[in-house]
C-alpha cells in the first residue's frame, strides 16, 4: 500500500467520519479533524487544523443534501490553499445534482452544470463514485480539473457473488441499464430493464414484463440512488404479484430520505443493502479500497 501519510491530510466532513476512517485506512493516513461552527444567524465558521503548507489535503465530504454543505465546502477549499496547501482535492463518494442535467422545463436552472463551474474553480481535483451520468456522458464535460469516475461496480457483484444464489438483476428505469447491464455481465446471470414514468417526487409507474420464465431465480433491484425509494417501492411490490422470492434491492448511493428505507421494507423487499458513499443504516459494500486507488493516482 501506498503511504500517503507525510504529505496528506484527510479532513472528513460531519457525516462522513466512519467513511474518512475507512478511506484513511486504505491511504495509511489518520483523518484530522475539520471544525464547522454554526453561528445563531446561520451563518458558519470553517476551521481547519494547522500546518497544511506543502501538503495535499483530501476533503472528503458526500454531496447528498449540498444546498447546505456547498459553502462550508468552498470555505474550507478556499483556506486550505491560503494556507499554503499544495493540493486540495475534493472526494465526494456521491455527486449530487448530477440528475438535474437538462433543462426539461422552460426556464428551470440546469443545476449539474453550475455545480461543476463552482467546484471547477475551487477545488485542485475531484474523485467520486458512479456520478448519475445520463445526458451528460463523462465529468470532463463537466469539468476542466481532473476527475476520476470510481465504478461501484467490482464491489457489488463481490458482494451479489457472496450473498445471493441464482440472481435476476433487474433495473428499475432506462437509465440504471449501464450498471445493471455491467454487473449481469460480470456475474453471468440475466438482467432487465423495466420502463419507469415519474408522474412527480414522490410518484411513479413501473411497467413489468412477463416474468414466468424467472422463476427460481432471486430477482435483484439495482439502481445508482435510492432517494425517495418510490422507485424501488413500486418495482418490489409489483414484483411480488408475479411469484418470485421477495427482491433484494441494491443501491449505490443511499439517500434515502426521512422514512424511505423503512417503507421500502415495508413494500416486501427481503433486504436493502448500499454501498457506504452516504452514511445510512442498510450500508454493507465497502467502496472506499476502490475510492483511495482513485484518489492515489491524484495525489502528487
Ligand atoms: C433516476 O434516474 C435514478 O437512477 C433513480 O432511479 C432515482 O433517483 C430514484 O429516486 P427515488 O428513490 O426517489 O425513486
Amino acid at each position: 500500500m501506498t503511504n500517503l501519510s507525510a504529505q496528506t491530510i484527510l479532513l472528513p466532513f460531519p457525516g462522513n467520519t466512519v467513511a474518512g476512517v475507512a478511506l484513511g485506512n486504505q491511504l495509511g493516513v489518520s483523518p484530522q479533524r475539520l471544525e464547522l461552527h454554526a453561528f445563531p444567524d446561520g451563518e458558519t465558521l470553517v476551521r481547519l487544523p494547522n500546518e497544511l503548507t506543502g501538503r495535499n489535503v483530501l476533503l472528503l465530504c458526500s454531496l447528498d443534501h449540498l444546498d447546505s454543505k456547498l459553502l462550508p465546502l468552498l470555505f474550507a477549499a478556499d483556506a486550505a490553499r491560503e494556507q499554503g496547501a499544495r493540493q486540495v482535492g475534493l472526494v465526494a463518494p456521491y455527486l449530487g445534482y448530477m440528475r438535474q442535467d437538462s433543462r426539461f422545463h422552460s426556464g428551470e436552472a440546469v443545476s449539474a452544470h453550475t455545480v461543476a463551474a463552482v467546484l471547477d474553480r475551487h477545488v485542485d481535483f475531484l474523485v467520486t463514485v458512479d456520478p448519475h451520468l445520463h445526458r451528460i456522458h463523462s465529468l470532463s464535460e463537466l469539468y476542466r480539473i481532473p476527475t476520476r469516475t470510481v465504478s461501484a461496480m467490482p464491489a457489488i457483484v463481490d458482494w451479489l457473488r457472496h450473498e445471493v444464489r441464482q440472481p435476476l438483476l433487474i433495473g428499475p428505469d432506462r437509465e440504471s441499464a449501464q450498471w445493471v447491464a455491467a454487473a449481469a455481465a460480470e456475474l453471468d446471470a440475466p438482467y432487465l430493464v423495466l420502463d419507469k414514468i415519474r408522474h412527480g417526487d414522490n410518484a411513479v409507474e413501473i411497467v413489468m414484463p412477463e416474468l414466468a420464465g424467472w422463476i427460481g431465480h432471486t430477482p435483484v433491484l439495482l439502481d445508482d440512488i435510492l432517494s425517495t425509494a418510490q422507485t424501488m417501492i413500486t418495482a418490489v411490490r409489483q414484483l411480488k404479484q408475479h411469484g418470485l422470492p421477495d427482491p433484494v434491492c441494491v443501491a449505490v448511493h443511499p439517500i434515502l430520505v426521512g422514512d424511505a428505507l423503512s417503507g421500502l421494507l415495508a413494500a416486501g423487499a427481503a433486504r436493502v443493502v448500499s454501498c457506504n458513499t452516504i452514511a445510512q443504516p442498510s450500508n454493507a459494500i465497502d467502496v472506499m479500497p476502490l475510492m483511495a486507488a482513485a484518489v492515489k493516482t491524484l495525489c502528487h
